[in-house]
């Protein structure tokens, strides 16, 4: 039997994880073709509100019904925007281990969104969901993404080399088109006894509440 991670969402000091919704199409898009974006990930390039609407409607969800892992639109609880996107995926129910992925819309940058976001889903993953492990795959100039995971206490355990592909384009012509470049690839990862508090061991204020879509 396949496992899956529940229907949920995740509410933190000032930040809303939750599945994506059709209203959050237009911002999806427009996140997606983010030069950061497709720099750094493999999202379609260019990115259209089609393609937006496969994944909010179709691709997020079979993510969590098929067991892979789970896909959170990240919002901001005072304006309800979409400042983001954290998605578990790879996830081995036997290691108890997942994968972490994120983005942040280039506006909400810089406010610290990406490590909140991805704390707090990780707080959950080990607490609520009792995972032992989590993994980062950042490619090697990825500065901003190395950042993140060792802001949030991410180990890093090594390279992979020549594991990745990113997109690079002329600084001359930056509006030229993209080349497919190989990478290596730095592994992080993250166990419950890294975090600051572990899980189990809280005072009750474990910075995040997570909650099930039907209450
Ligand atoms: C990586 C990314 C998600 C960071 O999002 P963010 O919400 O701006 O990150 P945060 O604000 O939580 O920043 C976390 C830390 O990283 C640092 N940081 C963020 N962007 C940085 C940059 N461009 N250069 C150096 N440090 C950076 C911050 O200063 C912060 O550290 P501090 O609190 O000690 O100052 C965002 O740049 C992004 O969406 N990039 C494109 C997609 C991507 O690369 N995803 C990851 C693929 S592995």
């Amino acid at each position: 039997m396949t496992s899956t991670f529940p229907d949920i969402s995740i509410s933190t000091e000032r930040l809303v994880l939750r599945p994506y919704e059709e209203a959050d199409i237009p911002a999806l898009a427009e996140m997606m073709n983010d030069e950061l974006v497709t720099a750094w990930t493999s999202v379609a390039q260019p990115y259209t509100e089609d393609d937006a609407r496969a994944f909010a409607t179709r691709i997020a969800p079979a993510e969590r019904t098929e067991g892979r892992g789970i896909v959170f639109a990240v919002t901001e609880f005072l304006t309800q925007r979409l400042v983001g996107t954290v998605h578990l995926q790879n996830t081995d129910w036997r290691i108890r281990s997942s994968e972490i992925g994120y983005m942040t819309a280039p506006w909400a940058r810089g406010e610290g969104y990406a490590s909140e976001s991805v704390l707090a889903v990780t707080q959950w993953l080990f607490d609520d969901q009792k995972f032992e492990r989590l993994e980062l795959r950042i490619a090697a100039d990825n500065t901003a993404s190395q950042q993140v995971a060792q802001k949030i206490g991410c180990i890093s355990e090594g390279v992979l080399r020549n594991a990745g592909i990113v997109r690079s384009r002329p600084e001359e012509d930056p509006g030229g088109r993209w080349a497919e470049i190989r990478t290596d690839l730095i592994v992080w990862s993250l166990l419950p006894e890294d975090l600051d508090v572990p899980p189990g061991r809280g005072s009750g204020d474990e910075g995040y509440v997570a909650f099930a879509d039907w209450e």
